[in-house]
């Protein structure tokens, strides 16, 4: 992967993350490590930081891991794997080992102490810097979405470094 400055981010937001979905990963060497796939969240600005914002409710295996480590990515991989993107985000890393099931390699980065897909177009390395429970959302949007109390815990995440693939 390349390192390269976010400037150069060119893409549509809405398109990749609702169309394209992206893996979430988070835990390292120490605590283990998991991921997922999410379709809502977003980038933006915080604290003057460049930062993507995501929900993960807290039934997910991979709230464990964005709890208890700070190296976290976010993944975007083409739709040539989309069926590898359909098992993260149906199989829970509780049962199974995703990365094989999906047959995806982790790659461990040392400095970062962090886990992504290989096969990723291309990665967001983050940090946690904030997380929250949502919960005081319009009534019709918690019965529609929350009616077994399985909230979102909202994390923003700083964008540490953006990595294309070569
Ligand atoms: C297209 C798609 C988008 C998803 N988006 C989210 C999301 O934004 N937040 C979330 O908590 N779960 C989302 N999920 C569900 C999780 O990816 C799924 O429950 C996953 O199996 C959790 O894995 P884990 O238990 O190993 O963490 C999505 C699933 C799919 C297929």
């Amino acid at each position: 992967m390349l390192k390269i400055s976010l400037d150069q981010f060119n893409k549509n937001v809405f398109d990749e993350i609702n169309y394209k979905w992206a893996i979430i990963t988070a835990g390292d060497k120490f605590v283990g490590f998991n991921g997922m796939t999410v379709s809502w969240g977003g980038l933006g600005i915080m604290w003057n930081k460049p930062v993507a914002f995501i929900f993960v409710r807290k039934s997910r295996y991979t709230h464990e891991f964005l709890d208890k480590s700070k190296s976290i990515t976010m993944a975007f991989l083409s739709d040539e794997y989309k069926k590898a993107k359909s098992i993260f985000g149906s199989v829970s890393g509780r049962d199974e080992d995703k990365y094989k099931k999906a047959n995806l390699t982790p790659v461990f980065e040392p400095d970062f102490n962090g886990y992504y897909p290989k096969e990723a177009e291309y990665v967001y390395k983050m940090k946690v810097l904030y997380n929250t429970d949502l919960e005081n959302m319009p009534e019709d949007i918690k019965n529609n979405f929350y009616n077994t109390n399985d909230l979102h815990t909202m994390y923003i995440c700083e964008i540490k470094e953006y990595l294309v693939k070569e």
